[in-house]
């Protein structure tokens, strides 16, 4: 078997630019893998390519909802950015990617109340998801309320311009749409700047209700995401009420590494037991791995992954028996982790014999 189990070869049926740095691209799905890439909104693909002889993966958010047919996924250059400067620089129409299906728990709500109140943050790029579940709330939940709140350096930087323009003239009374930017001034102060602590305590003392709000949904650059999250709970927000969907996770200390480093030492040789698509295979942990993951794809076994990160939760697998340690999680869920699921990108044995499952 593949390493690149579960990615699919799709086609680019279109590439749009949507600002200087950033391209939007249009998948073609033939009608057999029509299932296979049904998404929700709010989730998003991974994609790998090889650079330099390395396989380079990484997760891009769906900027459409369901109801467009269509799956369109939004790539901005970031710096560094190996993979974005080559995919803006390099993918064109007709060109075959691959791609994993859609992941992800930012999702839209469904089965919610009426008149149901939603809050979205987002910054630069982190607008993908949240026009995604924004359009597909207005559009199915036909009492909702939205705001959006979004942050950018200047006016060529802001994605879906128009589109968002187009959704506030079509929802005028459902949607209120707020831009912060940083390096333009606005009349009205409150818009200028960066959306920090203190913009968001004061968007919130004056322009935003959060503690009505049936869900606030963040992404963008992790200070903001940071900043709003704490603003959010200092006002009593419900932590269970705030979605966040991050792309990159916090660097360890250098405390945190060297404890790490002890805990690979200790676990050297650990026996894990993993089944993955239904075969089972006895691989032994290698500190110089780093982690579970790496031993588990070092022994030949294609366990999957995207991030790397603790962030996308593509590595999930289930402890059976005997216990492991994670460094970050950023994905799972606290039911996922108390069901027994774990990160194996961020695992490490802590019992002298681990059986885990890819499957479960
Ligand atoms: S590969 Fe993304 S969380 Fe492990």
């Amino acid at each position: 078997m593949s390493i690149n189990a579960g990615f699919h070869k799709l086609k680019i049926a279109e590439v749009r630019r949507e600002t200087p740095d950033a391209v939007s691209i249009r998948f073609e799905i033939p009608e057999p893998l029509k299932q296979v890439f049904a998404f929700r909104a709010g989730q998003h693909l991974t994609l790998r390519t090889d650079l330099d002889g390395e396989d380079v993966r990484r997760n891009y958010s769906v900027c459409v909802a369901p109801s467009e047919n269509e799956i369109r996924i939004a790539i901005k250059q970031m710096i560094p950015g190996r993979f974005s400067a080559w995919a803006n620089a390099n993918l064109r129409e007709g060109q075959v990617v691959d791609v994993l299906p859609a992941m992800g728990r930012f999702v839209a709500p469904e089965n919610t109340r009426d008149h149901a109140y939603y809050v979205a943050l987002a910054g630069g790029s982190g607008i993908t998801p949240v026009i995604s579940i924004l359009k597909t709330v207005l559009e199915t939940q036909p009492t909702a309320r939205c705001v959006l709140l979004y942050g950018n350096r200047n006016t060529a930087s802001v994605m879906f311009l128009e589109e968002l323009a187009g959704l506030k003239n079509r929802y005028m009374d459902r949607l209120e749409l707020y831009h912060f930017l940083e390096d333009e001034a606005e009349e009205i102060e409150l818009f200028n700047g960066r959306l920090d602590r203190q913009k968001c305590e004061a968007v919130f003392d004056s322009l935003v209700d959060v503690k009505s709000a049936d869900a606030v949904f963040i992404c963008g650059p992790g200070p903001m995401m940071d900043a709003a999250e704490a603003a959010l709970l200092a006002r009593g927000v419900p932590a269970d009420r705030i979605l966040i969907e991050r792309f990159t996770s916090s660097v360890l200390s250098a405390e945190q590494l060297a404890a790490r480093e002890a805990l690979q030492q200790k676990a050297a040789g650990t026996e894990l037991l993993v089944t993955l698509d239904g075969r089972r295979s006895r691989v032994a942990f290698d500190p110089a791995r780093g982690n579970i993951l790496e031993s588990v794809q070092a022994a030949g076994l294609p366990a999957p992954y995207a991030c790397k990160g603790g962030v996308c939760t593509t590595c999930r697998a289930k402890i059976l028996e005997g216990q492991v340690t994670m460094a970050k999680n950023y994905g799972l869920t606290d039911e996922e982790v108390a069901a027994g699921y774990v990160l194996t990108c961020q695992s490490l044995p802590a019992t002298d014999r681990v059986v885990l499952s890819y499957d479960e």
